[in-house]
């Protein structure tokens, strides 16, 4: 008697978890028009080039093992490429976007599908275009949720507000970037920083549009925080409220609460933040964290977490019903010590599955350095002491090949678009971080790559110099997640340092600063064969050439090879 409720319970589950697999893998088919739109921000109306009119862009919520097909139409007046910041794109790097890299762009009145599929990810991500200064227009969150009826290893609150950190400039980014390009100097810097694209209500004509959420007391929210500015790390902070760390770049951490958080560009932070205190409203603010000794933009941008019981106050006119927000305490704009511990408390959720025999050990210099010119002060050489600026990796400044993307020409067996000896440690050894010689200050430009054998242990310590000034480079690698197993201030020390390694639950990101003047250690499985770019993911720094490419080669099993490219994949 006992048994037959119980049996048809079993075989309910059964048909339940056989429906929920079925529907696990979804397709998502969109089109992402590419298009100027006027958008108004600071009292004055730009074309902004948006995606489907859209600024920020739209937010792609997708699961743990859906494919998608992206058409991207391209109604600009600029070619475009986007990336999917994060996604590993395995053995697909047609789909990765970088252009010259992975694909050449998408020209004006053309189209490219982006056909790809989630493979082992969850979390927060996000996707901007990879072509100049574009990005700072295009760019939206990209959400990845469990496989469905697989946990969170924390509990999951009902709501989750994706907070996408920008930057704004009040001129065409384009121009921004063209004009440094031309002088050699260093671009404007922006004119406000955006929550959710809206500069909240420090900055001028902005108070309409501040962003605003709406909260429960005693409601525990997820803020998904996602640093798409260009050129600066962010500290992001909530009045009076603690965050709970629980994800970073889309891999989950130990929970620990802090009153504040850094992102560099390109990096994401899921937060859990408990609506416990007095019913009120409280701002949620960035600034910048500046490690440079440059100018940089020191505004402040807010955004409202609104508890629905706050109090109102009687009154007419502006401002009537509302209280003043509560506005949090941000650190100094220098303040590299609260940076640097709260960098310093990530740990992966778990223990990790970190390579401890190392196949390839690489040691990178990361830093800036200026070029001389033949007519110093002339136009084109308003940098420095009259020299133009470049930045380097191992004293190679990248340069985009224009022909051809490196992996077409890899693909094709193309000669001519790139070189593959890229150095695996600096020319020249010197005191990185101490008083360097004007005679190392200038880098060599070139397109080179450095080749990976399939499933090869690599470790890289990224090296950050005081060549113009030390800094922190946000070094973001495509196609693959890497763990963090180590950092430290000066110069690296192969004898003493790695004993100190973290190889049992170091974190796990897509995107890491080096500390300014100091060095950061990470090692990855080369387990995604294709051409891969490795660059600081400050877009200025970029541009001047902080770059390089990764060659891992195919494996020889079945599934080790870069698949064939796609038919619409756009030629140069
Ligand atoms: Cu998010 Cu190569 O960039």
């Amino acid at each position: 008697m006992e048994s037959l409720p119980r049996l048809s319970f079993v075989s309910c589950i059964a048909l339940l978890a056989y429906f929920a697999f079925l529907a696990s893998a979804e397709h998502h088919v969109r089109q992402f028009v590419i298009a100027p739109r006027p958008v108004t921000r600071l009292c004055r109306t730009h074309q902004s080039i948006t995606v489907n009119g859209q600024f920020p862009g739209p937010t792609l919520e997708v699961r743990n093992g859906d494919s998608v097909a992206i058409t991207v139409i391209n109604r600009a007046r600029y070619n475009i490429s986007i990336h999917w910041h994060g996604l590993r794109q395995m053995r697909n790097p047609w789909a990765d976007g970088p252009e010259y890299i992975t694909q050449c762009p998408i020209r004006p009145g053309q189209s490219y599908t982006y056909k790809f599929t989630i493979e082992d990810q969850e979390g927060t991500l996000w996707w901007h275009a990879h072509s100049r200064w574009l990005r700072a227009t295009v760019y939206g969150a990209l959400i990845i949720y469990p496989r469905l009826g697989s946990p969170y290893p924390f509990v999951m609150p009902k709501r989750d507000i994706p907070i996408l950190l920008g930057e704004w400039w009040d001129r065409n980014p384009m121009d921004v970037l063209r004009q440094a390009q031309f002088t050699g100097a260093a671009a404007n810097v922006s004119d406000a920083y955006t929550i959710n694209g809206q500069p909240g209500d420090l900055y001028r004509c902005s108070r309409a549009g501040t962003m605003r959420f709406p909260i429960f007391p005693g409601e525990t929210v997820q803020l998904r925080v996602i640093n798409a500015g260009m050129n600066q790390e962010l500290f992001f902070s909530v009045a009076n409220h603690q965050l709970t760390v629980v994800e970073t770049d889309s891999a989950y951490t130990k929970p620990f609460t802090t009153n504040v958080i850094m992102l560099g560009p390109g990096q994401t932070t899921n937060v859990l933040i408990t609506a416990n205190q007095r019913p009120g409203r409280y701002y949620m603010a960035a600034r910048a964290y500046n490690s440079a000794n440059a100018p940089f933009d020191n505004t402040t941008t807010t955004a409202i977490l609104q508890y629905v019981n706050a109090p109102t106050r009687r009154g007419r006119g502006r401002g009537r019903g509302q209280m003043a927000p509560v506005f949090p305490v941000l650190p100094g704009f220098n303040d590299t010590a609260t940076a640097t511990a709260f960098t310093n408390r990530l740990r992966y959720w778990k223990r990790a599955p970190v390579p401890q025999q190392i196949d390839e050990n690489l040691f990178f210099t990361v830093g800036l350095g200026l070029i001389n010119c033949a007519n110093p002060n002339s136009p084109r050489c308003q940098g420095p002491n009259g020299t133009r600026f470049a930045a380097s990796i191992n004293n190679m400044s990248f340069v985009l090949p224009r022909r051809n993307s490196v992996m077409q020409a890899y693909y094709q067996g193309m000669p001519g678009i790139f070189t593959t000896d890229f150095p695996p440690v600096p020319p020249v050894q010197f005191d990185y971080t101490g008083n360097v010689s004007r005679a190392l200050w200038q880098p060599i430009k070139g397109t080179k790559a450095y080749k990976l054998k399939y499933r090869a242990n690599v470790q890289i310590v990224l090296q950050d110099t005081s060549i113009v000034t030390p800094e922190n480079h946000p070094m973001h690698l495509h196609g693959y997640q890497f763990y963090v197993v180590g950092s430290g201030f000066g110069n690296f020390n192969p004898r003493t340092d790695p004993a100190r390694f973290n190889l049992f639950d170091p974190p796990e990101r897509n995107t890491i600063g080096t500390p300014p003047g100091g060095w950061v250690a990470i090692r990855f499985v080369a387990d995604n064969p294709g051409a891969w770019f490795m660059h600081c993911h400050i877009d200025s720094h970029l541009g001047w050439g902080l770059a390089m490419v990764f060659l891992v080669e195919n494996g020889r099993g079945r599934l080790q090879s870069v698949q064939a490219p796609p038919l619409d994949l756009p030629r140069c």
